[in-house]
């Protein structure tokens, strides 16, 4: 498969936060695997990386952006990474980039996914609190 010169073939840095084989119970109605299921993995892997930053509880406030680039199949590794891309007084906003590789074939790594997501930090009565430091 030829990649898009757009989108680079292996990630440009962040947080390695979530690695999961994509399973077959992961799949849609037509076999393929479900975007909703890609979404839960990436909210994880940014809710990762705010609650390291915000050093406890978060929530997940907004998604502001989330595309879908490449289909992902059953068998393929996908990996998750997670950068702070702008923080606020409560809130971080993380950059999520997904790539997958096929077979274990590191040649075959691509982008799949990408998308921007903001998560307020909250105390114990899920009230926003300020970010630490
Ligand atoms: C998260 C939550 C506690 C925030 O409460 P709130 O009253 O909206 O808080 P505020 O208006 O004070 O905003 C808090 C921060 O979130 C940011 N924010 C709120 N809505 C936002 C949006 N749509 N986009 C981007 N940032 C947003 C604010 O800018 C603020 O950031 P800052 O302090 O860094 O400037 C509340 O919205 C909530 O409980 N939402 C449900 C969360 C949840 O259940 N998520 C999982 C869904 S399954």
């Amino acid at each position: 498969m030829v990649n898009n010169p757009d989108e680079p073939a292996h990630p440009s840095g962040g947080l390695l936060a979530v690695r999961v084989l994509a399973m077959p119970a992961d799949t849609n109605p037509q076999g393929d695997i479900f975007g909703g299921w890609l979404m839960s993995q990436v909210d994880i892997a940014g809710s990762i990386l705010a609650v390291q930053r915000a050093q406890g509880r978060v929530a997940t406030v907004a998604v502001h952006e989330f595309r879908f680039i490449k289909p992902v199949y059953v068998g393929d590794l996908v990996s998750c990474y997670a950068e702070l891309e702008r923080e606020g007084r409560t809130s971080v906003r993380v950059k999520v980039e997904v790539y997958s590789e096929r077979e274990r074939d590191p040649s075959s790594v691509k982008k799949v996914a990408s998308a921007s997501i903001t998560y307020v930090a909250v105390d114990s009565e899920s009230r926003p609190r300020v970010l630490p430091g």
